[in-house]
This record gives structure tokens, sequence and C-alpha cells, in this order.
């Protein structure tokens, strides 16, 4: 069978009674990447890109255990969730209270990794930081380290927000014999309903095969809609990149804020007036950038490389108006 208007070959063949793969090859190698990739995100939830070809795919793995490494804000609504959908899910954090939660939600919980049954597919949502203002992505070694130790699972995927390279180092602790994805986190606790565990995510994998199983664990079973990156770098980067996006547009609002306050001129009617063009949309300006992560992303990428002066540029804008704001409250 063929689609003779597109040159692509089409054989379906069956694998097992519970899975079935049907491959879609191109007929050369040549293809055009960019629309190799135009045609995976268009039929995203059918296909996967794989060897250079198209698989589409279904498998039945609700049999599998799967334990979250980091159980707090965004860890343990994971776990929930995946336990939602039919898995044997374990959990493991460092901190008892982290662990006390957890059971009471009813997620079977250790602080030992040792005592939790060898998984085998390991999702790590444990937190990453700043150390000396660099970052500090010890928690992902630490964490991979320990199940390195008692064994290799057939898939480990990164949640967590982590710096490019990170998940590079993670495949070498598994001497690169692990599958491996990065689908990096856009919960939001305040709507975990719109903005939580089930919502449109980026998936990068460090090869074909890891991507093909990342997909059919997220995809197929756990149904969370995902845009597919060509490289696990570039999911890393995304992530930060969002974050940090988000803070410089905060930044920019802050910053008119003080100039409007210093010219004596109302920063709410010139921002709804700029917003009524087009392709304008200024944010409020309002008690600085709070919260764990924009501050902390927006570090991430400054730290790359030397091509971040709005980025710290933005960083400052946000330090002044914080300070203006407490000194405003100190001395109103
Ligand atoms: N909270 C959010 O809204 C959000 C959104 C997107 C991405 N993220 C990212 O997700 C990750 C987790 O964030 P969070 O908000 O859930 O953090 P959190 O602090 O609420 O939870 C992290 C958990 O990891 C545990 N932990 C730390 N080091 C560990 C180790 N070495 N071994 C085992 N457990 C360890 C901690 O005890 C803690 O319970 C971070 O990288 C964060 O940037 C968070």
């Amino acid at each position: 069978m063929g689609f003779s208007d597109s040159g692509i070959n089409f054989c379906n063949r069956s694998i097992s009674d519970d899975v079935w793969v049907r491959y879609l090859f191109f007929p050369g190698k040549n293809i055009m990447k960019n629309n190799f990739n135009k045609i995976c995100n268009l039929f995203y939830n059918q296909f996967i890109a794989i060897n250079g070809g198209l698989k589409l795919k279904m498998c039945s793995n609700r049999q599998l255990k799967v334990c979250v490494a980091g159980l707090g804000e965004v860890g343990l609504p994971t776990a929930l969730y995946i336990k939602r959908k039919g898995f044997e899910v374990w959990g493991y954090d460092i901190s008892n209270i982290a662990v006390q939660r957890a059971k009471k939600n009813g997620i079977k919980a250790r602080n030992n990794l040792c005592e939790v049954p060898f998984a085998d597919i390991y999702i790590i949502c444990v937190s990453t930081g700043l150390k000396n203002k660099k970052p500090d992505m010890s928690p992902i070694y630490d964490v991979c380290n320990k199940i390195a130790e008692i064994g290799k699972p057939k898939l480990i995927s990164i949640e967590s927000t982590v710096v490019p390279g990170t998940c590079k180092k993670v495949y070498e602790i598994f001497e690169e014999k692990v599958h491996l994805v990065h689908v990096p986190h856009r919960y939001w606790s305040r709507d975990p309903i719109h903005y939580g565990v089930r919502q449109m995510r980026i998936i990068g994998g460090i090869n074909n095969e890891s991507l093909e199983m990342g997909l059919q664990f997220y995809e197929d079973e756990l149904e969370i809609p995902l845009h597919v990156v060509s490289s696990i770098e570039i999911a890393e980067l995304c992530k930060i990149a969002e974050n940090a996006y988000r803070y410089v547009q905060i930044a920019f609002a802050e910053e008119l804020k003080m100039i409007c306050d210093e010219l004596k001129l109302d920063f709410n009617e010139v921002r709804k007036a700029c917003n009524t063009k087009w392709n304008i949309e200024i944010l409020e300006a309002r008690d600085g950038i709070k919260g764990h992560c924009l501050p902390k992303d927006i570090r991430y990428l400054v730290s790359l490389t030397n091509f971040n002066n709005l980025l710290r540029g933005a960083i400052i804008a946000d330090q002044i108006f914080q300070e203006q704001l407490r000194k405003k409250k100190s001395n109103p």
C-alpha cells in the first residue's frame, strides 16, 4: 500500500497481540529535516519519528511499575495522576515530610530508594536551584546515581527544570544504556486543572528509541499532549527560555511603571492605551517577580553564554522595582 502522491511507502505488520506497529518509511534519507518535523508535528499523536521514518503504534504498559523521585509541588500531583491512569506508582524523596504527605495522599513512598521496589520507569521531579549564583543540578545527579546503583530501568524521564547538558550527563551516569527523555513541567499550582500535569508539554529524547518510548508512555498511556523537539538539549533550553521570556515581559511592565511614576503619568492608562495595538500586550506591574521558578530559570539562561544583556537588565529592573515597593511600604 502506498501514498503515491506523497511518495511515502506504507507497510503494516503485526508484532504480537497487544503490540502492533506500523511503519511509514520515506523512500530516501534526503528528506528535508524541517519537512520531516512538520509531518511529525502534524501527526504528533499518531506517529513518532524513528530511524528516518515515522512509526505508528499502540501498546498497553499499565502493568509497569513507576517511581516518581521528588514528591514536592510537581512530583506529588504527577505521582497521583500516573496512579489514576492505572499504573503501580511508588514515590521517593529525601524529605520525610514529603514522604508522609505522599502517603497521606495514597502514594506508597519511602525516603530510602533501596526500600522502593525497582521500577520500570523513573520520573525525576526533584528540586533544582542555584548554588553560589550558578545552576545547581546536584539533586538530579544524586537521584540518578542512586538509581544507577540498583539497576538500569526501561525509561527515565527528567521532568525537573535543568540547564542544557544535564540530561547528557545523566545518560553518562547510566553508561548510555538507558532510555532517557526530558519532558519539562509547566505546572502552575494556582490552576492545576488547566495548567497541571495534563497540559501540552515539550518532549525531547536522547535518541529515537528513547523518544519512541517516551511518547508511548506520555501520549498513549498518560494522554498528555506533547510537542516533539529534535533533541533533548532543545527541550532543556525551551523550558528555561519560556520562563525567562515571561520574566522579561513582567520586568518590562515594571520598568515602564517606574518611568511613568517618574514622569507623573498614569501607568495603567498608558498600558491600556498601548494594548489597543494589535501586537502589543504589556502586562500589569504588580508586586515584583516572586516565586521560585521565574527568578531561577532566567538565571539559568544568563549562565549559558555572554548573550545575556537583556536578561541581566530585566533582573536589575525587577530588583529596583521591588526595592521601590519596599521603600513605599515603609514610608507611604
Ligand atoms: N512548582 C512548580 O510550579 C514548577 C513548575 C515547573 C517546573 N518546576 C520544576 O520542577 C522541579 C521540582 O519543583 P517543585 O516545585 O516540585 O519543588 P519542591 O521543592 O516542591 O519539591 C522538590 C522535592 O524534591 C526533593 N528532593 C530534593 N533533592 C532530592 C534528592 N537528591 N533526592 C530525592 N528527593 C530530593 C525535595 O525534598 C522536595 O520534596 C524543579 O526543577 C522546578 O524548577 C516546578
